[in-house]
Parts: structure tokens; sequence; C-alpha cells
């Protein structure tokens, strides 16, 4: 493989992606843990998995940030995830030093590469990469968006007893309680949902999309969901890594667009080699944009406390 890959967090979602992105043969792939033989142990396991997922990716594992050096990506899922009755805003500090520390430690190395951020609380999480990174605003993005969409999608298909194939959805805004799906803009085969379901089933669907990442927490009661996330992380390493300038859901710096200044939120953007090629501004009702401006004044209360305690 000629491209790399660093995976930062070899828990359950970064474990996951290095599973996902070697056996889609998108690059060679660089896990890293401060928890001694954790990365080691899984890289060697899904490199022996290799021959029988016929796929010729090499997976590293490490404790140090040495071989990931000349990344074209890394992905940043190290800290920790929620446990029952937690929100995401409950892991802020925890998790904003720890992001600090990779970042600080995985930038240098990797000039040109392409951060993004999975680790909670994600928009927030975002701001400590771009500052501690220093690198400009297209290349640090955090991944919310796509799996929230994937959410929305899923339930949309057993709705209506249709393939996800068949789907389309934009969740945009913050990645917590206040996030926007937007029904007007979901599909299925080109036709909007608001054609296909009552108000009623669709406000239900919402409801449990901006919901989601709870469920999922309160039936493993451990930890938090890694397979979906993973697949979304995934598929924006594809969108990158081979410039097919896909439209996904991101978190991204907007400075004016959607009328939101100097904060990360998701919204559609361009994903391609240059990470945030484009942000799309799809038209809002007046309904929609105050949910999206009410989700990012939750991220920019999280950033708040995030500046008042200095990191
Ligand atoms: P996990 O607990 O399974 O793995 C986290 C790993 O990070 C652990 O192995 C831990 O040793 C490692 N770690 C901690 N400090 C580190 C450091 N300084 N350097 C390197 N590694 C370090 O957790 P999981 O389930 O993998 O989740 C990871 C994060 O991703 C959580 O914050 C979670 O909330 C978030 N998440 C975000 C999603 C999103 O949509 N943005 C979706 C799913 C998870
Ligand atoms: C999720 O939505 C935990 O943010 C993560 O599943």
């Amino acid at each position: 493989m000629q491209k790399k890959v660093t995976v930062v967090g070899a828990g359950n979602v970064g474990a996951t992606v290095a599973q996902r992105v070697a056996e889609k043969e998108l690059a060679d792939v660089v896990l890293i843990d401060v928890v001694e033989g954790l990365p080691q142990g899984r890289a060697l396991d899904l490199q022996e998995a290799a021959p029988i997922e016929k796929h010729d990716a090499r997976i590293i594992g490490a404790n140090t940030y040495e071989a990931s050096e000349g990344s074209d990506l890394i992905i940043i899922t190290a800290g920790l995830p929620r446990k029952p009755g937690m929100s995401r805003g409950d892991l802020l500090t925890t998790n904003a030093k720890i992001v600090k520390i990779v970042v600080e430690q995985v930038a240098p190395l990797s000039p040109h590469a392409i951060l993004v951020v999975v680790t909670n609380p994600l928009d927030a999480m975002c701001h400590v990469a771009l500052e501690t990174s220093k690198f400009p605003k297209n290349r640090v993005l955090g991944m919310a968006g796509v799996l929230d969409s994937a959410r929305f999608r899923s339930f949309i298909a057993a709705e209506l007893n249709v393939s996800v194939e068949n789907t389309h959805a934009f969740v945009l805004g913050g990645h917590g309680r206040t996030m926007v799906p937007l029904p007007r803009y979901s599909t299925v085969a080109g036709i909007p949902i608001t054609e296909l379901m009552s108000a009623d089933r669709i406000d239900a669907l919402v409801e449990r999309t901006r919901l989601g990442g709870a469920e999922i927490v309160d039936l493993l009661k451990t930890g938090s969901a890694y397979y979906a996330p993973a697949s979304a992380v995934a598929e924006m390493t594809e969108s990158i890594l081979k410039d097919k300038k896909k439209i996904l859901p991101c978190a991204a710096y907007l400075e004016g667009e959607y009328d939101i200044h100097g904060l990360f939120v998701g919204v559609p953007v361009k994903l391609g080699k240059e990470g945030v090629e484009q942000i799309i501004e799809v038209i809002l009702t007046k309904e929609e944009r105050s949910a999206l401006q009410k989700s990012a004044d939750s991220v920019q209360s999280l950033v708040k406390d995030l500046n008042e305690m200095g990191l």
C-alpha cells in the first residue's frame, strides 16, 4: 500500500477502524495506544487475518509515534467513551487533555496529513486538534454526521421496508442531543421521506436518531458504539484517500457559512485529497436554521468551557 493511515487509540473504535481500512485496502495502518501490548496485539491479530480476508495492507501497532511519520491521514480515537447516564459533554476535560497530548506528538511527524477527530465531545475536540496542530482548517475535521445519518437511514429503511441502499439522509449540527436531522433532504430513491411517512413517524425516527448513541450506551453498559462509527470513518477515509469528492456531513470549521463563525459544526462538505474542499450550504427553513443555531450554541458553550480551562 502506498498510503499510510495512523489511528490513535487502539480501543473499540480505533481497532475497528484499522480493520475496515485494511480490509478495504485503503492504506497501511499504524495503530497507536498508551496501553502496552494493546496496539501491537490488535495489529498482529488483524495482520494474521489478512490471508483469509485477502488484503495486502500492513498493520503495525506501537506505543510511540515514530512509525506514524509521513502519514496521509491521522484518525484520533484516543479518549474515554461514555457510560450509561453520561453525556458526551461529561468527557470534555479528560478527553481534551488526551487529544492535546496526542496531537502534539502526532502532527509534527506528518505535517501534510489530514486529521479526522472521533473522540467525544466531537465538535469541541476538533477545536483542540485545530489549535494544537496549527494545520489549515481544511485539514482538520470531525466524524459524526456520517454516523448520525447512517443511523437515520437504517431507521428509515426499516420503517419503509426498503433497501438501505435506496436511502439518503443528512444530519447537521453538533454531535449531541441538539443535532438536526433534515427530513426534507432525506430521501428514498430520490423521494423525500416527507412524502412517504406521516409527520408523527418522522418525528419518532428523528428522536431515535438524536438518541442513537445513548441507545447503544444503555445496551452495552460498559462503552459506546463502534461498528457503525468505524464504518463512518472508513467512508470518510476512502473519500479522502481516493479523492472521490463525496458530499458527506462532517464537523467542519465554519467562518460565516450558515451564519456560524469560528466554530466546528456538522455540515455537508466535499471530501477529497485536500480534506474539506468545499462547504455545501443547503437552503434551510427558518425552523431548521434556528435548530442549527441552537445546536451551534451548545458546541460554543463547550468550547467556552475549554477556553476557560486553558485547553
Ligand atoms: P475505548 O475505551 O475502547 O478506546 C479508547 C482508547 O484510547 C483506549 O485503548 C485508551 O487506552 C486509548 N488512549 C487513552 N489515552 C490515550 C493517549 N494519550 N494516547 C493514545 N491512546 C490513548 O473507547 P472507544 O469506544 O474506542 O471510543 C473512543 C472515543 O471515540 C470516545 O471518546 C468515544 O466517545 C468516541 N466516539 C465518538 C464517536 C463519534 O461519532 N464522533 C462515535 C463513537 C465513539
Ligand atoms: C455515538 O454516537 C458515542 O458519539 C458516539 O455512538
